[in-house]
């Protein structure tokens, strides 16, 4: 895929992540101070401030991925699409909507597995997908198998992020470490207890890698990927 557009469809996915979390930190959301080791939007600035600043974030990813120089116009309408679904309802807004529901309740594994593929997972799969628009055309077989892997990596990277929130600290995290138990948030962690939250990782990390093998050598950056998801440490 040329650097140049796939440089745009990062940033376009970027955009709305930024924006999603400026407003999962609002007070009516989860009412954090602390992002990337800095004060958050709002504190920063202003409650009204950081509504504004994810309208934007969210308008100019859209801007960005419709510019006129992209290349194939049908490509580039499904990635408008892609984004769109896995930005809105259906993906990260409505899983952030489940998230916020579900305080103080305990959900089953299958509710919780719903919320964060929702709430983390579509906009990751999102940014695989993307990334694959912007190359050659892949095979049905491998499309499918892409899609597997993105779904599973997703769903990976919030469940560490569940871990995380309770085994590592503020400093490292950058953000209030211990949030979750505190705000009576469902995770993997409060559902399976540590060790099996952790296994399940590991199970998790496996499918996504299994999933990899029909690329062959070309699935290099993605296993590294993968990895960083597993040992991330903020
Ligand atoms: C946020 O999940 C997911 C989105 C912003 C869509 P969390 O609320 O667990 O994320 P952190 O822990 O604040 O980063
Ligand atoms: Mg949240
Ligand atoms: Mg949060
Ligand atoms: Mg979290």
């Amino acid at each position: 895929a040329p650097a140049e557009r796939l440089q745009i469809a990062a940033c376009a996915v970027e955009l709305i992540h930024s924006y999603s979390l400026v407003h999962d930190d609002l007070p009516a959301m989860d009412d954090d101070v602390l992002r990337r080791g800095r004060p958050t939007c709002h504190v920063e600035f202003d409650e009204a401030t950081a509504l504004l600043v994810g309208d934007s974030l969210q308008a100019l990813a859209f801007e960005l991925l419709a510019r006129k120089d992209f290349g194939e116009q049908g490509r580039q309408l499904e990635m408008l699409r892609l984004l769109a679904r896995a930005s809105g309802s259906c993906g990260m807004a409505g899983g952030q909507s489940i998230d916020l529901e579900a305080v103080g309740k305990s959900l089953n594994q299958p509710e919780l597995e719903l919320m964060h593929a929702l709430k983390t997972g579509a906009l990751i799969r999102a940014a695989v997908l993307l990334g694959a628009l912007c190359g050659a055309a892949l095979s049905t077989g491998e499309s499918a198998a892409l899609d597997r892997f993105a779904k599973r990596a997703g769903l990976l990277f919030q469940v560490v992020d569940d871990i995380l929130d309770c085994t590592a600290s503020t400093a490292t995290l950058g953000k209030t470490a211990g949030k979750d138990a505190a705000a009576e948030k469902p995770t993997y962690v409060s559902l399976l207890g540590l060790e099996r939250a952790r296994d399940f990782a590991d199970d998790l990390r496996k499918q996504a890698l299994e999933a990899l093998a029909p690329f062959g050598e070309r699935r290099q950056r993605l296993v590294e990927l993968t990895g960083f998801i597993t040992q991330r440490k903020f």
